[in-house]
């Protein structure tokens, strides 16, 4: 008798430690906001709500975050992890304490340098991801990318080929003249091989190093490689306030979209994406349509050299557009290339709020399943409940990050949170955002259930373990 109630006490107290180790994570912060609803069979879960401005994010090699705080540097953040979306903050703390890092992040493909931008300048810092901390000193990489209006210089390491930084410069303001002229280094995207900088060698200058991606792209904060061909997509945030001969078209254009950009084993130069002459259609409503439809560039007060025309024959063309003013931020694919994920921070500049969602865009062979005519070529899967409540009382999505587990991470700024996202069941209709919903249903009945089964446990060990000492 004694030997198998010692047994139990012992399996129990094992089962006991495991649980306290893993499942029995407690994940019940709620937003301060209407509930964001979820879609497409995912689950949504709030981890953390105590950020300061939080943008760009990467997982290091050892599972855990780095992320940007604007203006403030560069945290890390540990997790408890209880499984699907269960899981809190188990540590977080400075890692790079510099008020110039505003959003750019990107670790080596070996995951020992960590690569950060200001405004002006990418820098990198060896990093040791078991300890999650820098040493030695920070190394100048690229320089000469200061401007005014968009100040963020969003930076992706190419997974195919290794040494590959790419990096994304906007625009000087709304519209920028500057961008028209190639050797002010504006509006573009360009890719670096700093595989071969060492710790003596000169930063590359933006403008005249590199090779450029594309140009003519006013402000593409989201950068990605597809896994399976090495493609390099962007997304593109277009512009505020348009007039199409004299009338306002700024509710529903010009759309905002994704560029293509081919591979970095490629050596061309990119070419011009149509900013801030060229613009995409989003809705046919603008005036003198003729043949144009969705995706089409258009030119905004056409004469004899800057017209519709020119626009479609001489600029590239969107892969895909979006509704107008829906602000895409991020972008990353799934590993197997099935699918891309877009976070829409939302809209400023439109009557009724747009964005506000993280959306799902099926890719196939490389590219998006959808034609670039399309007008439906991203499904919500995380959406605020009333965008009309929005700026003010919604998440707002900026990085993205995928765990090896294919759950998405995000943060939102406004509201200085991170996200989880994991997919539970199949399929479920998009929701519709201007119906009131709750957050992630699956979610919260599965940590309840978490919750039950450890209380259970915790009181049939202590039952046991009076036993043991009874007898
Ligand atoms: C942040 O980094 C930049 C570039 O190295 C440097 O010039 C600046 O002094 C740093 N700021 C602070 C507050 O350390
Ligand atoms: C880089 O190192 C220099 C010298 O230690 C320091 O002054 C500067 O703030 C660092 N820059 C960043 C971005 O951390
Ligand atoms: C980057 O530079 C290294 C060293 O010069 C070279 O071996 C490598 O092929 C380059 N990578 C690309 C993608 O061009
Ligand atoms: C690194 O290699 C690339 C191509 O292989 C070359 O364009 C670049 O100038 C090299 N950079 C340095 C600092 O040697
Ligand atoms: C670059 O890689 C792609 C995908 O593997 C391939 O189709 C293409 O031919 C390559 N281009 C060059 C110039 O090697
Ligand atoms: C046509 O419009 C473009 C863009 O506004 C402008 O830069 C260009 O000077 C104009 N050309 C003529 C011939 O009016
Ligand atoms: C790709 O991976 C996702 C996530 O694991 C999975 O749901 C999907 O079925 C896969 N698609 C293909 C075509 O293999
Ligand atoms: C959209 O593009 C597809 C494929 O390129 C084409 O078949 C279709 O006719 C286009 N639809 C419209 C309305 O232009
Ligand atoms: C877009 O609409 C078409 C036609 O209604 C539909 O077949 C397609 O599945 C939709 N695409 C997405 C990504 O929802």
């Amino acid at each position: 008798m004694q030997s198998i109630i010692n047994r139990q006490v012992f399996l129990i107290l094992t089962a006991l430690l495991k649980l306290g180790t893993s499942q029995s994570v407690s994940c019940t912060l709620r937003p301060a906001y209407p509930a964001p609803v979820l879609s497409n069979g995912w689950s949504g879960q709030l981890i953390y709500d105590d950020l300061d401005g939080p943008r760009g994010i990467v997982f290091d090699t050892s599972g855990n975050l780095l992320v940007v705080e604007q203006g403030e540097g560069i945290v890390h953040i540990s997790l408890n992890d209880g499984g699907t979306t269960c899981l809190n903050v188990a540590n977080k703390r400075d890692v790079i304490d510099n008020d110039s890092l505003n959003h750019g992040i990107a670790l080596s493909v070996d995951g020992r340098t960590l690569y950060a931008s200001s405004s002006d300048a990418v820098y990198s810092w060896a990093y040791d991801p078991a300890t999650g901390t820098v040493s030695g000193a920070n190394q100048t990489l690229v320089t000469g990318m200061q401007n005014g209006g968009h100040t963020t210089r969003t930076l992706m390491m190419s997974q195919k080929y290794p040494g590959m930084l790419v990096v994304s410069r906007g625009s000087d303001g709304n519209i920028d003249i500057a961008a028209t002229t190639l050797e002010y280094g504006h509006s573009q995207i360009r890719a670096f091989n700093v595989s071969n900088l060492t710790s003596t060698s000169p930063p590359y200058d933006f403008t005249t190093q590199g090779r450029r991606l594309g140009w003519g792209l006013r402000n593409s904060v989201g950068i990605a490689e597809e896994p399976t061909s090495g493609g390099i997509y962007s997304v593109e945030n277009s512009a505020d306030n348009m007039r199409r001969n004299g009338v306002e078209i700024r509710e529903n254009n010009p759309g905002e979209e994704l560029n293509f950009h081919g591979s970095l084993n490629e050596t061309a130069e990119g070419d011009n994406y149509g900013y801030p002459n060229c613009f995409a259609l989003w809705n046919p409503e603008i005036p003198d349509v003729g043949t144009l439809t969705v995706g089409s560039q258009f030119a905004l007060e056409q004469n004899s050299t800057v017209n519709d025309a020119f626009c479609n024959e001489e600029r590239v063309a969107p892969r895909l557009t979006f509704q107008a003013h829906t602000a895409p931020l991020d972008i990353v694919f799934q590993p197997n290339g099935s699918e891309a994920y877009v976070s829409f921070h939302g809209s400023w500049n439109r009557d009724d709020p747009s964005g506000y969602t993280i959306s799902s865009i099926p890719f196939s062979k490389g590219s998006p399943t959808a034609p670039a005519n399309s007008s439906n070529s991203s499904r919500v899967i995380m959406a605020n409940p009333e965008n009309s409540r929005c700026p003010n009382a919604c998440f707002r999505p900026v990085g993205l990050a995928l765990d090896g587990a294919g759950r998405i991470f995000f943060t939102s700024d406004s509201t200085g949170e991170l996200w989880v996202m994991a997919k539970t069941s199949g399929d479920t209709p998009t929701p519709s955002t201007t119906t009131s919903g709750t957050a992630s249903p699956s979610a919260t009945r599965e940590n309840k259930g978490v919750r039950a089964v450890s209380i259970g446990l915790w009181m049939y060990g202590l039952i046991m373990v009076g036993l043991a000492l009874v007898l």
